[in-house]
């Protein structure tokens, strides 16, 4: 391991363009059956080798290792990819540790290193430390005199000492300057400290503490790192406090403060405990996700241990994301209160567009998830689980019990109504995947008592009117809906061109004319194309491109599940060639009607959340480069549409 300081500067030098090459020369030295080999148990099967997974608690040996394509990866759990990825998750290094543990164990020299940027770098070591710091203050403080209060508190929640250690749960002293004084004489700069949020600076240039009087629940990041504090407020000892009327917010602010936002830490991307949550979340298939700080304690204290929960703030798109990398079934646990209810709401929403499995619960008495694990244990919460409802068929109730109290048959209509005008945006929205799309609609259609055709043609008025009340803009998209049937042939054809390049680059040459981007309607696989085409285009040759690097330059773990499995499939179905030539004919001929389709949504200014999207994925750039032969095909532009 590296010291600090160097590990700066290795840092900086990793993050530089100019390293691609090294870690190239390393990669291409090093031998992945060997390094992984050196780390489990790896037995011949095929062209490959398999071992247990070191990613998750593998039972049956489900990772890969291929020599030839010098990747790994995971059936189960789908972790993959290059060398470097394989020792920078097993021993949680940094790319800089990596590659000189790497280069190291090859006999390469590394180059002098010349820090492009070792501000940024040393920036982010030093919030890492300080937190880290900071971390293991706020215990200590819980673990002595200050932490009388708080250690009660815990207690009478009914908090076990195992569980505070396992959280690292700490606490805030009363004081305003405990935090920024002990700090101070381990050398920690005050500067640091705000950054991070831990102290604020007042005018005069003096500070003080922002966490104060608090319970301190660490956020800790996949690799293990401090990155944020949640702070929950203390009861005070004065008797004021249980004063009737008084809230949370009179006198010591919020129930609740969270670090702010910084370089390693984004609210929006964060679950809490997901660094403990995760290996059982993968075991069960099923992540849980809670409310509340306490919430996540109090289950995993209870046994259940797959459960995380969300910083205060409604489930968002790169949430469902990152829980979608490990299991594809959500259950969402909220508390019986109203909030609890309309933040399921909004949830169900958004996890409509998303191929998961989702469950909505609510826990009863006007109880949340931890008092409910406290009193009741694990496994009558187990049961709250198993009996969560699909997100559907919740929504339906709760739609259907509300209109059902006013007048029978017209509740029903309008209740119907209500549910497709929530499923609309992920029936028209043709990003989402169209098995999902059509799941979605034969569910409406079971429950409502309808058939699918009719849900589908109501979705479909519904849409119009929708545009036609927002006055053409909004993600309500007729045309969207007839595109739905000919997607399925669409993602297949992309699916095999994207399987065939990766099998073989060269092919790139000579199809590079008719590969556009805009071919693909999947927003995953457009945005994998245009991955690769941008490596390709970048390579002095493509005869130098190597999968191993690709996949490992994509550094997302969804996006190389689809490429290994694409270049997979390819490559046992062979005739790579006529494959994409094929696979091109058929986007080229069914992406006529849907380039219509565009034209028409461009003259009348109606933009679609899918166009935005595809307009994202798109890389400018790339579309300057190529020559679209659809639009030759097409001709110009008719005015006016
Ligand atoms: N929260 C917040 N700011 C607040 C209140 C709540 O950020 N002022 C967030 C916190 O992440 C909190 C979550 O919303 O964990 C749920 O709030 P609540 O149910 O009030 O908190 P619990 O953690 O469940 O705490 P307790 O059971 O002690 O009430
Ligand atoms: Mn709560």
């Amino acid at each position: 391991m590296l010291t600090r300081g160097a590990r700066g500067v290795l840092e900086s030098y990793v993050m530089s363009n100019s390293s691609g090459q090294i870690f190239q020369v390393v990669r291409q030295a090093a031998r992945i059956e060997e390094i992984i080999g050196e780390h489990i148990a790896l037995r011949p099967a095929g062209r490959e080798f398999v071992g247990l997974c070191p990613f998750h608690e593998d039972r049956r040996p489900s990772m890969y290792v291929s020599p030839q394509k010098q990747i790994f990866y995971c059936f189960v759990c789908a972790a993959g990819g290059d060398v470097f990825k394989f020792v920078e998750n097993y021993h949680k290094m940094s790319k800089g540790e990596t590659l000189r543990f790497l280069a190291q164990r090859y006999g390469i020299t590394l180059p002098e290193f010349r820090a492009t940027n070792p501000q940024a770098a040393s920036q982010r070591d030093k919030i890492v430390d300080a937190n880290l710091w900071a971390a293991h203050y706020f215990q200590s403080n819980l673990a002595g005199n200050a932490g009388k209060a708080a250690r009660e508190y815990l207690t009478s929640r009914g908090v076990h000492a195992a569980t505070i250690e396992r959280f690292q749960i700490g606490c805030a002293e009363t004081q305003w300057t405990a935090l920024a004084t002990a700090a101070g004489k381990k050398g920690i700069s005050a500067e640091t400290l705000v950054s991070v949020g831990l102290v604020k600076s007042r005018s005069d240039g003096s500070v003080y503490d922002v966490f104060r009087n608090r319970l301190i629940f660490p956020i800790v990041d996949s690799s293990d790192r401090v990155i944020a504090f949640g702070g929950r407020i203390l009861p005070s000892a004065a008797p004021e406090q249980n004063t009737p009327g008084q809230t949370d917010t009179d006198q010591e602010g919020p129930k609740y403060l969270n670090s702010p936002e910084t370089a390693l830490f984004s609210k929006r991307e964060t679950l809490y405990a997901l660094n403990l949550a995760r290996q059982p979340l993968i075991r069960k298939q099923l992540a849980v996700v809670v409310e509340g700080y306490m919430d996540v304690v109090g289950c995993h204290q209870a046994g259940v241990e797959n459960v995380v929960a969300t910083l205060g703030t409604a489930m968002t798109e790169q949430h469902i994301n990152l829980l979608r990398r490990f299991c594809n079934r959500v259950a969402l646990v909220f508390d019986s209160d109203e909030a609890g209810r309309r933040a399921a709401d909004r949830a169900i929403e958004l996890l409509l567009r998303y191929p998961v499995d989702v469950r909505i619960a609510h826990v009863p008495d006007g109880k949340d998830p931890c008092d409910f694990c406290m009193t009741h244990g694990g496994e009558a919460f187990e049961k709250i689980i198993a009996d969560a409802k699909d997100s559907l068929e919740y929504a339906w109730e709760k739609m259907y019990t509300a209109f059902q109290a006013s007048d029978s048959l017209a509740g029903k209509q309008r209740a119907s109504e209500a549910l497709m005008r929530l499923v609309a945006p992920a029936i028209l929205n043709a990003s989402v995947d169209p098995i999902r799309r059509g799941l979605l609609q034969k569910n409406i259609a079971d429950l409502v008592g309808i058939s699918s055709d009719e849900v589908h043609s109501r979705i479909r008025r519904l849409a119009v009117s929708a545009g036609r009340q927002s006055g053409g803009s909004g993600a309500a998209n007729p045309d969207a809906a007839p595109a739905m049937e000919i997607d399925m042939g669409l993602q297949r054809a992309a699916h095999w061109i994207i399987g065939a390049l990766l099998c073989d680059f060269s092919l790139y040459q000579e199809f590079r004319e008719r590969i556009t981007v805009d071919l693909f309607s999947d927003s995953e696989m457009a945005n994998l194309l245009a991955r690769l085409m941008e490596y390709l285009e970048e390579l002095p040759d493509l005869a130098a491109g190597n999968l191993a690097e690709f996949v490992a330059v994509l550094d997302d773990p969804a996006m190389m599940r689809l490429a290994i499995q694409a270049q997979a499939e390819a490559e046992r179905g062979g005739n790579l060639k006529q494959k994409i030539d094929d696979s091109l004919n058929r986007l080229e001929e069914l992406s006529v009607p849907r380039a219509r389709e565009n034209q028409k949504l461009d003259s009348s200014q109606s933009v679609t959340d899918d166009a935005d999207r595809l307009k994202t994925v798109v890389d400018a750039r790339m579309q300057a480069v190529k020559v679209n032969k659809l639009q030759r095909k097409l001709g110009p532009r008719p005015p006016g549409g």
